[in-house]
């Protein structure tokens, strides 16, 4: 954990953070299986087990504390299409189609620009605009989040 940025500090955008950092070693370990036209199972399943969660987290929280700001509303748009359709590829995927590694090695790059988008631009903008009894939600949204779907990341 960085102990210079802000953005780092164990925060709900710090476990948000954390969770970016295990989804994108995830991917990173399924691509480098698929590019070596080994079995991806484990690494897919790993992948999904990580992003399901984080991806409601994110939408129970920050997305609908950001959602009482309407300058926000074009860009929640963007990111919730995002989710949409890392939910219709990276998390529908499953042992038979890793044959179809195109539509999945897509969905991974979506994925990385996502998660570039998220972590600086739209968390950086969020600290600046949610004030202290947004982030108690937000953190309330985590806490219920995490016991709904833990995730590998915050479970150990
Ligand atoms: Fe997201
Ligand atoms: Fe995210």
């Amino acid at each position: 954990m960085c102990d210079y940025c802000g953005c780092r500090e164990l925060t709900p955008i710090g476990e948000l953070s954390a969770e970016h950092e295990e989804i994108t070693e995830r991917a990173g370990a399924l691509e480098r299986r698929l590019a070596a036209g080994e079995d991806a199972t484990a690494e897919l399943v790993a992948l999904q087990l990580a992003l399901g969660p984080h991806l409601h987290k994110e939408e129970r929280g920050l997305f609908a504390q950001l959602a009482r700001h309407p300058e926000f509303a074009g860009y929640l748009e963007r990111l919730g299409t995002d989710h949409a359709s890392a939910r219709a590829v990276l998390l529908r995927v499953t042992r038979a189609d890793l044959e179809s590694a195109p539509a999945l090695l897509a969905g991974l790059r979506e994925l990385e620009t996502h998660i570039e988008t998220e972590e600086f631009d739209f968390f950086p903008a969020s600290r600046l605009i949610l004030d202290d009894e947004s982030w108690s939600e937000v953190a309330e949204a985590h806490l219920r989040a995490n016991a709904d779907h833990p995730h590998p990341a915050t479970t150990g």
